[in-house]
């Protein structure tokens, strides 16, 4: 299946692209000095001087340590609410563990006036990430280290399986959009007609050269039958619901069209990239951990480049180079090992009401800013005049909460 593959060539054991050991997660040079800063352009000039090479970097990373602190607001809050005593947080995919850093760091502050009582999981897949993990716990929280309420599992979030009861915070910053998803196609475009086919892909050697097709066959694979289900049952929008969810997406879905037109690219609409992994990943933490709390953050669209892979949910496939923005795009997800990043949009909505028939539990989804404005407070990562990068950049991503 495509989801097979792509997890081959995002993960596998030496060479995936977040396997490799020089790994595509990158740090600022220093955090960034936000109230010593102007306003935008300042914001933009300290955030290139100290970008680091050849690597991508996220919010936690770009807004440490007040990334976490919102998020460990959260926490708090939600913990409060429901009068938990003691909790456990699981992070799926920590990448360099700013995340963690910041939350605990937020945790500790907040423990002694407040009687927090936690330990923290870090699941990271990717071998050479959790080594620099491990160490920047140990350097951070030693005595946490020491006396096991931090512990670091190198293993994808699907084989962690320590079974609880306790409330479990389930985190995950950027990790939907680098979880493997499926293909499907029908006849033709028209939105009545059924997705009918999904696709495999066949690899064959020949002279140390790989080559690779795509195969479509009829649907009987059981996530991708669980993807029509459920979508079959989520609530339909009316008309309003619609036009708000497409003004909160804003005009990005709109200029990647528009830019494909005029570049002579039609956008295909008979064939969808669908999330399977993420439906596994919703059923295996219903599973082991009943009385979890979700906290997913991604991005919700892209602008596609000019060269990019067609069809609807299609994922940008790029590599980055040197530069701030600098970076490669590929028009096929059939790379060879390692050589780009496969990372799709996430469909806030149906990724909602999946959750929700999947587990039986409430979620809400919203944008960062949204998330900003309930759990943030203003003045965090507030420039001189007033502009806000934590809550103004980063316009295309949105939390999936439960
Ligand atoms: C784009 S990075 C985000 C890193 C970090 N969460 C952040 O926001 O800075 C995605 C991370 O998820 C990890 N990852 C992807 N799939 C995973 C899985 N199934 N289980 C655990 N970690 C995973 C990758 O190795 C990588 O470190």
């Amino acid at each position: 299946m495509v989801r097979d593959f792509i997890r081959d060539r995002l993960y596998a054991s030496s060479e995936g692209y977040f396997q490799k050991e020089d790994h595509q997660v990158g740090q600022l040079s220093e955090p960034i000095e936000f109230g010593q800063l102007l306003g935008y352009h300042a914001y933009r000039q300290q955030f290139e001087q100290r970008y680091p090479q050849n690597a991508w970097i996220t919010p936690s990373e770009v807004f440490k340590p007040y990334f976490g602190y919102m998020v460990g607001n959260y926490i708090i809050e939600n913990w409060y609410q429901n009068k938990y005593k003691n909790i456990r947080i699981v992070e799926i995919g920590p990448g360099t563990g700013v995340l963690a850093e910041s939350i605990i760091e937020y945790l500790k502050m907040n423990a002694v006036q407040r009687r927090i009582n936690f330990d923290y999981h870090l699941v990271e897949i990717s071998e050479s990430l959790c080594k620099n993990i491990e160490q920047r716990m140990e350097d951070s929280f030693p005595s946490l280290i020491k006396n096991e309420q931090i512990k670091v599992f190198n293993k994808s979030i699907l084989e962690y399986d320590i079974s609880t009861k306790v409330p479990t915070f389930v985190i995950g910053m950027e990790i939907l959009d680098n979880m493997p998803h499926d293909r499907l196609y029908k006849e033709s475009e028209d939105v009545k007609e059924p997705w009918k086919y999904q696709t495999t892909v066949e690899l064959n050697k020949e002279g140390g050269e790989e080559f690779l097709q795509e195969n479509i066959e009829e649907i009987n694979d059981e996530w991708c039958q669980l993807y029509l289900d459920l979508h079959s049952r989520i609530p339909k929008m009316d008309n309003i619901d619609l036009a708000k969810e497409m003004d909160k997406l804003g005009i990005f879905p709109k200029l990647s069209d528009m830019w494909r037109s005029l570049t002579g690219r039609r956008p295909l609409k008979d064939n969808i990239f669908i999330p399977t992994e993420t439906l596994r990943l919703f059923k295996h933490v219903n599973t082991i951990m009943p009385s979890h709390h979700l906290v997913l953050a991604d991005f919700d669209s892209f602008i596609m480049p000019r060269k990019s892979v067609n069809g609807i949910n299609a994922p940008l496939v790029t590599n980055k180079l040197a530069g701030p923005s600098e970076w490669e795009s590929h028009d096929t997800y059939l790379i060879d090992q390692g050589v780009a990043d496969i990372c799709f949009p996430s469909d806030f909505y149906y990724l909602r009401h999946s959750y929700e028939l999947v587990t039986g539990k409430k979620a809400s989804h919203m944008k960062n800013y949204e998330m900003f404005d309930k759990f943030a407070v203003s003045n965090w990562c507030e420039t001189q005049n007033g502009f806000n990068p934590m809550k103004e950049e980063y316009v295309n991503t949105s939390f999936l909460l439960s």
